[in-house]
């Protein structure tokens, strides 16, 4: 066993410094053996990222207090300049200005509206499944995350044009492509100098919030429309909360599109790459589908009527939660796991070292059947693919119901096999996404 070195207030230094980088590196590509690795020694550990220090949680019970608990918000260095680059929506706002943006955004993901966006969930996914020859290979990653662009967008203003649609799908995905490291890398006048790269990631969001407005003017002029962006139209109805002003609207459908899309289609391709390599997963999946669908797309009604589907897309999120590490900072003095802090430290938590916890026995094993029983109390602490707390997301019942939907579009036509010799390795993006991912879309055969 290793012996961690401790800092002067008895917090052990995390395994894997790096000499003058620290644990940068590590965070920045989300190294995932690492973070295992730290789950192995104590349950609170000094990470070296920056002169702030900075601490990273390794228990359940201690991460669910930092979840719920007031005496943490959002923040840090990484959420201010993630706020610079998106502008500041629900995703970004610390505690002052979240609370009224929440009882804005909420009354637009009750069940019934999610019920409502389920039609264009199907059509979507029948498109994209169609879209696909039987035989020839597909991106995989790069379908879904169209696709789901695509919904969100359609979700947010019926009545969209298809060309701003496309020409907001386009600069959201350089955004998509560019955010994660230019908030991740703490010296931002990296991300001023003017190379390619940062000439095109500057032109995407210039384009991307000019492409915003244009759909915010819309949905002034189509109030009518059932979309997401006219109910924020109006201001929340009990408590005389003030509507949302066009400026704040327009960084909702930014923080919307970026929060929604890629974060539900790698996990959707985590999901097709696993069915590929257990054949009695994806037989039982299948049978279920079959005798409950008989070929269609499921529509909001026949959702409860899978539950194999939805513990397989649960048991996705356990081993490959697309945000897998996350952070929080304490607004006051603060005691953690029997350690002092002082207000204004930043606490990182990871969603996947959880998952990847005693609390999931042989953890490693992707096993659906394991959601046909009710969590422990401590694996419910452990599982928090959407985070938890006032902060936890706002799209967690549209992503399963639109997850659901997907899979059996596709999975109702195609039989997705991996490109023979490819190899799929996890790559922290914005969301964790299966890099390398070919795939082969054949005819379904029963
Ligand atoms: C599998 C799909 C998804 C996963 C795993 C996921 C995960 C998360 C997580 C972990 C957070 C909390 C971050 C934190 O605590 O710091 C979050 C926040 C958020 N998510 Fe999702 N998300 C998904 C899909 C969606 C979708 C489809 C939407 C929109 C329709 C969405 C909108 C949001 C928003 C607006 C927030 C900020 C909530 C707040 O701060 O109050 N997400 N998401």
């Amino acid at each position: 066993m290793t012996r961690q070195r401790r800092t002067r207030y008895g917090v052990p230094v995390a395994p894997g410094a790096l000499p003058l980088l620290g644990h940068t590196p590590r965070l920045l590509y989300g190294s995932l053996p690492w973070l295992l690795r730290c789950r192995d020694g104590d349950t609170v550990q000094r990470v070296k990222v920056g002169p702030r220090p900075a601490y990273l949680v390794c228990r359940p019970d201690l991460v669910h207090a930092l979840l719920v608990s007031h005496d943490f918000d959002k923040g840090g260095p990484l959420l201010d300049r993630g706020r610079d680059l998106l502008g500041d929506g629900l995703g970004t706002a610390t505690d002052a200005n979240h609370r009224r943006q929440r009882r804005l955004l909420q009354p637009a993901f009750t069940t019934a509206r999610i019920n409502a966006y389920a039609t264009v969930m199907g059509e979507e996914a029948e498109a994209l499944a169609q879209s696909w020859q039987p035989g020839r290979e597909i991106d995989l990653l790069a379908d879904l995350t169209t696709t789901t662009m695509r919904v969100l967008i359609r979700a947010l203003l019926p009545t969209i044009d298809p060309r701003q649609a496309d020409q907001l799908t386009s600069h959201i995905r350089v955004l998509i492509a560019g955010v994660f490291i230019r908030a991740a890398i703490p010296h931002p006048w990296l991300h001023q100098l003017p190379t390619p790269g940062n000439r095109r990631f500057d032109r995407a969001r210039t384009a991307a919030r000019a492409a915003a407005d244009q759909v915010v003017a819309a949905a002034h002029k189509s109030p009518c429309s059932g979309g997401v962006l006219t109910t924020l139209l109006v201001p929340a109805d009990d408590a005389g909360i003030p509507a949302f002003t066009d400026e704040e609207l327009r960084d909702q459908v930014i923080t919307l599109l970026i929060a929604g899309a890629e974060t539900l289609a790698a996990t959707v391709a985590w999901l097709f790459h696993l069915l590929a390599r257990h054949p009695h997963v994806e037989a039982r999946l299948h049978a279920e589908l079959h005798d409950t669908l008989a070929g269609a797309t499921a529509t909001a009604a026949d959702l409860p009527a899978l539950p194999y589907t939805r513990d397989v897309l649960l048991e996705v999120l356990r081993l490959y939660p697309p945000a897998p590490l996350l952070t929080r900072v304490s607004t006051t003095d603060v005691v953690l796991g029997g350690h002092h802090f002082p207000a204004g430290t930043d606490f990182f938590f990871s969603a996947y070292q959880l998952q990847h916890g005693p609390d999931f026995p042989d953890a490693e094993r992707f096993d659906p059947g394991r959601w046909s029983a009710p969590l422990t109390a401590a694996a419910r602490h452990a599982y928090i693919p959407f985070s938890s707390g006032r902060r936890k997301c706002l799209g967690d019942a549209f992503a399963l119901a639109e997850g659901v939907i997907l899979i059996s579009a596709i999975a109702s036509r195609r039989r997705l096999r991996p490109v023979p010799d490819s190899r799929v390795r996890p790559h922290v993006r914005l969301a964790l996404a299966p890099a390398g991912l070919r795939m082969i879309a054949e005819p379904l055969r029963r």
